[in-house]
């Protein structure tokens, strides 16, 4: 594996949430593959669980890192071709992306939507041109449109807990006062969609995700009917993709309580936090030994730890 920018990046899906629950058991047992390695960290976005699962999976494989607010500790970066660079921003990707591959043996980039510019944000220009100017593997700690480590971490964390060969998992969307990006949601729709699973989508109107990643999966904008039956339900806010950007409603009736688990088949609660509470979800099903929010959390290091293992081995 050369850059991990998304899920279809993983030779294997299976194969990789295999690997991490053998790792988790032994999470030393490859700490020499990484002697004398440098990961770089660069954060364009705040984070909690991305930067430190990923630097202890980097540890447990013998991994140096070096972490860098990008966004106020860095030179403003420059990304299009040709331009008189005269305005604020004093470095350009090209010269960026070089020097860092100078210093590290993989780079790690966090670098969130704008939420308002569709295309530019589609086009990933931030983690697309580290992967096209740099000379090492780029790793997406999220970016304008994916997660893959949080959705490798979710896959890891249905396997251990789905008690049956085909569990049903809905994904619903979530009440949030601030326009959220798609990007969980995108990745953990393309993650469901590979498990053998029956998975579908809840929304209210207007909020559906880009039609080219539900594919076929099917959509309810009755939150209650998706729920019904489910194994596992992930709660995620994001905001309007029509209406790139927007937040169409304000009010509460989608957020998750326990009231709406009860026709459920005891289901497992996700989230991959941070959560905003009784906005989100209700402290009651938080707060339930069946919310699985802190084992995605523990799940990150695995993911980050399986990641970071192949794109080293790929020399
Ligand atoms: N889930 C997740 O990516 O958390 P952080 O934003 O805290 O890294």
């Amino acid at each position: 594996m050369k850059h991990y920018l998304t899920l279809n990046d993983l030779p294997n899906l299976e194969t990789a949430v295999a690997e991490a629950i053998v790792l988790k058991k032994d999470p030393f047992q490859f700490e020499k593959i990484g002697k004398n390695k440098t990961l770089g960290m660069l954060f364009f976005n705040p984070s909690l669980r991305t930067r430190l699962s990923t630097q202890k999976a980097a540890q447990q494989l013998g991994i140096h890192t070096m972490i860098m607010n990008f966004s106020n500790e860095a030179w403003a970066l420059e990304f299009e071709d040709g331009t008189q660079m005269s305005g604020l921003r004093s470095e350009h990707i090209k010269e960026a992306a070089a020097v860092v591959s100078q210093y590290c043996d993989i780079v790690a980039i966090r670098a969130f939507a704008s939420l308002t510019h569709k295309e530019s944000d589609e086009a990933e220009k931030v983690i697309h041109n580290f992967a096209k100017y740099a000379s090492i593997p780029v790793v997406n700690m999220e970016s304008a449109t994916a997660h893959p480590l949080q959705a490798l971490a979710d896959a890891i964390t249905i396997k251990e807990h789905s008690i049956k060969k085909r569990p049903k998992i809905a994904l619903t969307w979530a009440p949030h006062p601030k326009a959220l990006p798609h990007a969980v949601a995108n990745s953990f729709t393309c993650m469901a969609q590979q498990l053998d699973a029956d998975f579908v989508i809840a929304q209210p109107e207007g909020y559906e995700l880009n039609p080219e990643i539900t594919k076929n999966t099917p959509l309810f904008h009755n939150q209650e009917e998706a729920l019904e039956g489910a194994d596992f339900v992930y709660a995620k806010n994001w905001c309007s993709y029509a209406d790139y950007g927007k937040i169409l409603r304000t009010d509460d009736a989608w957020m998750l309580t326990a009231e709406k688990l009860k026709n459920t088949n005891n289901a497992k609660f996700m989230h991959c936090l941070p959560v905003r509470r009784n906005i989100v979800v209700a402290d009651d099903v938080l707060d339930n030994p069946n919310s699985l929010v802190i084992k995605q959390a523990n799940n990150r290091t695995f993911s980050a730890q399986v990641v970071l293992k192949k794109i080293l081995e790929n020399g």
